[in-house]
């Protein structure tokens, strides 16, 4: 039976259609049963973590498979890392991000601030000499309409929010991304920061409440074999999801959620 919240939550941008919540694969073996066979579609999730916590990996995770496994082409906005070294990096988990590039199934969209101004060489670049967040969204739309995608990963929220004035103004561009990303049918990754010195889970503390689902991950030093890392699902509108704390490899093939059960402790 469908609970008329899920109804009312899943027609919150007017389609008129009364349906059942839609969900995608994440591609994350392990995680879908977590939170009822897949994220909610054309949401925007948090992914939220220190650094080296892996959320680069989760993020392009999400995205390659997505165009490789379920045929939603994706686009990877990337602020931090040069793509050249996200291919290089993928390439090692058998991701070809190159050739699902050639093939128009995946878009590397370089944002990178180190090189504003400078021309990358790449054929998806954020092309101003000072940043605009409104153009660089335009940018994105642009590519998103060109490549059909369905998925989309900025990486990272983090960044993008450096400049903005206060955090007000980060807050209305979070939600008005949301909203863009929404419209054309994207589920988004939004990758985020934790602040480990507060209860935050992301940067500028206004990113984990207006995102659908917020997913955390850790680095711990446990000094067990295989449990150094978890994910958390801290929140997930619209879902019945687990609560526990899940160990996380990263493995030659990428990303594996574990349940604690698993492990023979
Ligand atoms: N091939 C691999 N096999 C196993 N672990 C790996 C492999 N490649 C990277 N890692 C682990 O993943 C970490 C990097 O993950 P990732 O780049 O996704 O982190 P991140 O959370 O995005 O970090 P940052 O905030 O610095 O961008 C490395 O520090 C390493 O511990
Ligand atoms: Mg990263």
């Amino acid at each position: 039976m469908t609970s008329r919240k899920y109804i009312i939550e899943n027609n919150i941008f007017g389609d008129g259609v009364m349906n059942i919540i839609n969900r995608i694969p994440t591609g994350v073996p392990g995680l879908d049963e977590l939170i009822e066979n897949g994220l909610p579609k054309k949401r925007s999730f948090l992914v939220s973590g220190a650094t080296g916590s892996g959320k680069t990996i989760f993020s392009m995770q999400f995205l390659y498979q997505g165009a490789y496994l379920y045929g939603e082409p994706g686009i990877y906005v990337t602020l931090d890392e040069r793509p050249e070294l996200i291919r290089e990096d993928m390439l090692k988990f058998g991701w070809n991000i190159k050739r699902m590039e050639d093939e128009k199934k995946v878009v590397l969209f370089d944002a990178t601030v180190s090189r504003l101004g400078i021309d990358s060489g790449e054929t998806t670049a954020y092309s101003e000499n000072t940043f605009d967040y409104k153009k660089l969204l335009l940018e994105i739309i642009r590519a998103v309409k060109e490549t059909n995608a369905k998925r989309i990963v900025i990486d990272s929220i983090a960044t993008l929010g450096i400049y903005f004035d206060g955090s007000d103004h980060i807050r209305e561009a979070i939600l008005e991304m949301i909203y863009v990303f929404s419209k054309l049918g994207l589920t988004a990754l939004l990758v985020s920061e934790l602040e480990s010195s507060t209860n935050k889970y992301s940067k500028y503390g206004v990113e984990e409440y207006v995102a659908d689902g917020v997913f955390v991950l850790k680095y711990l030093d446990t000094g067990i074999q295989g449990i150094n890392r978890t994910l958390l699902i801290r929140k997930m509108r619209a879902t019945k999801h687990s609560s526990e704390i899940h160990p996380m490899e990263i493995t030659d093939n990428g990303i594996v959620v574990k349940n604690i059960d698993d492990y023979n402790l």
